[in-house]
């Protein structure tokens, strides 16, 4: 498998073409950002963390039914997936109230919500992924009804899958990002990574912190927060 030119170049990935139509390799960065990329830093050890985390995830999920860009970990921060196109939505399922939720409602952090919350934002950068309900979606041609009926199950699947995966682990799996991507002939499969920069994951005991909350947020330990989570997920 050769590495051809980069694609594509985010915050925390590159992507690169492959010498196969069909294939990318991505690439995982410790460069970390947060606030809209207002702030800047590195966390050593989080691309290698990141692509670990993600494609143990993947897997799991992929042999629990659901399709997935995942196809082969390359090296520590390299990772083969199926080329696809992004569906410009970021979905969010919340279990626990956190985060801008908090703010946005005034409830406070840690309240647990009777239901899963799905959410979507806008993936544009510009203007801060707004968040959007299904008709903006549908509007903006952003998906079509069918591919937001795949995208809303599959992420409801998802979180009950994450939810037991990290509760038998010690983990409470507080809420998360998920994208989508379309392959060549239309079918949605689930993109992109699930990490500790995507999801917030508390210790189930002490509700410690064990995600990017402890760099947005100034809490220090960061490094040793995404390894306790690779020693978990990984199971050793
Ligand atoms: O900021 P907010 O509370 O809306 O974030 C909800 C969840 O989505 C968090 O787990 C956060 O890490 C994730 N998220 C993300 N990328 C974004 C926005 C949110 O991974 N651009």
């Amino acid at each position: 498998m050769k590495k051809l030119e980069q694609v594509y170049e985010g915050k925390a990935k590159k992507v690169f073409k492959t010498d196969h139509p069909d294939q990318y390799i991505v690439e995982y960065k410790d460069d970390a950002t947060a606030f809209n990329g207002q702030k800047k830093g590195t966390i050593l050890g989080k691309g290698v963390i990141n692509n670990k985390v993600t494609n143990h995830l993947m897997q799991m999920l992929e042999e629990k039914g659901i399709p997935t860009h995942f196809i082969q970990e390359l090296s520590d921060r390299e990772t083969l997936v199926r080329k696809v196109s992004i569906v410009p939505i970021e979905v969010i399922v919340r279990n626990i109230v956190a985060g801008s939720l908090a703010t946005r409602l005034g409830i406070s952090e840690g309240t647990p919500l009777k239901r899963p919350v799905l959410e979507y934002s806008y993936k544009n950068d510009e203007l801060g992924d707004p968040m959007i309900n299904t008709y903006h979606a549908l509007a903006m041609e952003l998906a079509s009804e069918d591919e937001l009926v795949t995208i809303n199950r599959y992420a409801l699947k998802v979180n009950q899958l994450l939810l037991s995966y990290f509760a038998d682990r010690g983990i409470e799996l507080v809420d998360f990002k998920l994208e989508f991507g379309r392959l060549s002939d239309g079918t949605v499969v689930l993109a992109d990574e699930i990490s500790p920069d995507t999801c917030r994951l508390w210790d189930a005991k002490t509700h410690e912190k064990l995600d990017k909350d402890r760099f947005r947020r100034d809490l220090g330990n960061v490094e040793d927060a995404y390894q306790e989570i690779l020693r978990r997920v990984m199971g050793d």
